[in-house]
């Protein structure tokens, strides 16, 4: 299993794009686990939820089985049902826009800020109906969205907010709260390219504890808490998280400052080497206070760049990339559904026809960090000079 600070590989060696850290502790604790006997709903559990709402400030935090089934419940509780709109961000992964489609409500897109790729305040307010229940801001890439925006918005039109913070573990607000401590819904996600992986798995926090009560219940067949073993008092969910995974989150969180500091690292190394590219976007700096939580490095390639081509020259180097994300209006069951085509959401689109995940772990070595972008530079030249000869 890989340790922090694990060093640079042979050169020829291929680059993956992500690798979760995995150690001893992880190793022991699900152990542990498997040798009490009791594999769901044990002790671990409670211990998993009280220890990641410590961490990101929050009164209450619910473990479920994704970060997909998280929104859902989240949705649910907010009071989100059939007919509504929720406005969420186009540039986000489908599970967002999706969690609203489970119960019926619409997802209402509204475009996205060019700098932190965050849903746009002015946007969303410009999106609002008669309909719309509920705001669902997701931090994407880690950057936290302008909640006090949003927050002004609900109070002002009477909505609910479910915050999309599953890729923003160790995010924090300018005023200085974690994302996920502001006592709205905030959903994380635990899948294993996360800051914290539990193989999948996802935490609700929250501040009310009817709202923990509803979600515990629905995740566990809709389930009241006093209840004997077969009644069931609503309509409920599978959505349970093992005490196998509670252990293994527990055990990630005992690490997680020390992989949040290295994927900080990371970056930084990133930015130094790809500085200079002409016309190539690196992921926004920390600005006015607020502070990413690391999760992945997308660069925006420069316009007219072929990314394609780019993806194939850097496997041909050993070095796996992904385009990432795709606009969610534009894919083919939303287009479908919905009618939704180009130029709805310019700057989403002009975004995500332009983005790159590049290789991006804690134990990623500085060499192997220059190695990529050595790749992507001589890449995107090879790409301009054929684009110029054609
Ligand atoms: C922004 C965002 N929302 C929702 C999800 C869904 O989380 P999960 O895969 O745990 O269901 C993810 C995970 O990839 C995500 O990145």
């Amino acid at each position: 299993m890989a340790d922090l600070g694990a060093g640079g590989r042979a050169s020829d060696e291929s680059i993956p794009l992500a690798r979760p850290v995995l150690g001893e502790a992880e190793e022991r604790a699900v152990l542990e686990v498997l040798r009490s006997g009791q594999l769901s709903l044990g002790p671990r559990l409670e211990q998993f939820e009280g220890a990641f709402a410590a961490r990101v400030g929050a009164r209450l935090a619910c473990a479920v089985s994704s970060g997909t089934a998280g929104l859902h419940l989240a949705l649910r509780a907010v009071g989100v049902g059939e007919g509504d709109e929720v406005i969420t961000s186009p540039f986000s992964f489908v599970a967002s826009a999706n969690a609203a489609l489970f119960e019926r409500a619409r997802p209402v897109f509204a475009d996205i800020d060019p700098v932190t790729l965050n849903l746009d305040p002015d946007a969303a307010a410009a999106a609002v109906s008669g309909r719309t229940r509920a705001l669902l801001p997701v931090h994407i890439f880690g950057y936290p969205a302008d909640m006090p925006a949003f927050e002004a918005l609900a109070d002002a039109r009477g909505l609910a907010i479910v915050e999309d913070a599953c890729e923003a573990l160790g995010a924090v607000h300018a005023d200085g709260v974690a994302v996920g401590g502001r006592g709205h819904p905030a959903v994380f996600g635990f899948y294993a390219n996360k800051q914290l992986t539990t193989g999948e798995g996802g935490m609700v926090t929250l501040a009310q504890p009817a709202l923990k009560q509803l979600i515990d219940s629905e995740r566990n067949q809709g389930r009241a808490p006093d209840m004997g073993w077969l009644d069931h008092d609503r309509l409920g969910f599978n959505y349970r998280l093992s005490d196998i995974a509670c252990a293994l989150g527990i055990a990630q969180l005992g690490r997680l400052d020390a992989m949040l500091a290295e994927r900080a690292r990371v970056a930084a190394c990133y930015r130094e080497a790809l500085s200079g590219i002409d016309g190539l976007q690196l992921p926004c700096a920390d600005t006015n206070g607020d502070r990413r939580g690391w999760f992945v490095f997308v660069v925006q390639l420069p316009h007219g760049a072929d990314r394609d081509e780019t993806v194939r020259a850097l496997a041909a180097a050993g070095i796996q990339s992904k385009p990432y994300l795709p606009a969610i209006h534009l894919m083919s069951f939303y287009r479908e559904r919905f009618g939704h085509r180009e130029g709805e959401f310019p700057v989403c689109e002009d975004v995500a026809a332009r983005s790159l995940a590049l290789p991006f772990f804690p134990q990623m070595s500085e060499g192997q960090v220059a190695r990529v972008a050595t790749e992507l530079r001589a890449a995107l030249e090879r790409v301009r000079q054929e684009a110029v000869a054609h």
